[in-house]
């Protein structure tokens, strides 16, 4: 018996026939997990190994490969900030301390509450907002104490 839901199971199904490549379904269809669970734990691994017919070590590679896919749950609200060079360069550091700071967490760690996140990235190709804040996969627009302070304010 699975742990997802008979509505769950058939859109991860529907990732498993739509692409002539696997790969390119089970990318999908663990990026859809991710956002379900918010992680891609040890019964999701297993069960996609088997519809996808992919080696279950395979499976673990790509969820610790790619940076939007996480072992553990992450919050509800899943905050990013870029450390890549042109965002270093304009202050992402101190950006990263005043997140930390703000939250009461460090990069990588949920808060109590599991409502916010905070990582560190590499580029996310939005160089041009640096230091680029991001939330939930959506830019929002350069970091400072302000944004950032404003920003854990709006979030209910
Ligand atoms: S270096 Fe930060 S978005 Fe490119």
């Amino acid at each position: 018996m699975s742990h997802f839901s008979a509505e769950q199971e058939q859109t991860l199904m529907g990732w498993a026939r739509r692409y002539p490549y696997r790969i390119m379904g089970l990318l999908e269809a663990l990026r859809q997990v991710q956002e379900w669970r918010r992680c891609v734990g040890d019964q999701d691994e297993e069960y996609l190994a088997k519809l996808f017919d992919y080696p279950r070590n395979h499976v673990h590679e790509l969820v610790t490969f790619f940076p939007g896919l996480t072992l553990r749950p992450t919050g509800r609200y899943r905050v990013g900030i870029c450390r890549g060079l042109s965002c270093a360069l304009a202050g992402s550091a101190a950006m990263c301390r005043c997140m930390e700071k703000s939250l009461g967490i460090k990069a990588g760690e949920t808060t109590p509450d599991g409502k916010f996140s905070f990582e560190t990235m590499e580029c996310i190709g939005a160089c041009d907002h640096a230091p680029a804040l991001i939330v939930n996969d959506k830019l929002q627009g350069a970091a400072s104490e302000q944004s950032i302070s404003e920003l854990l304010e709006r979030l209910p």
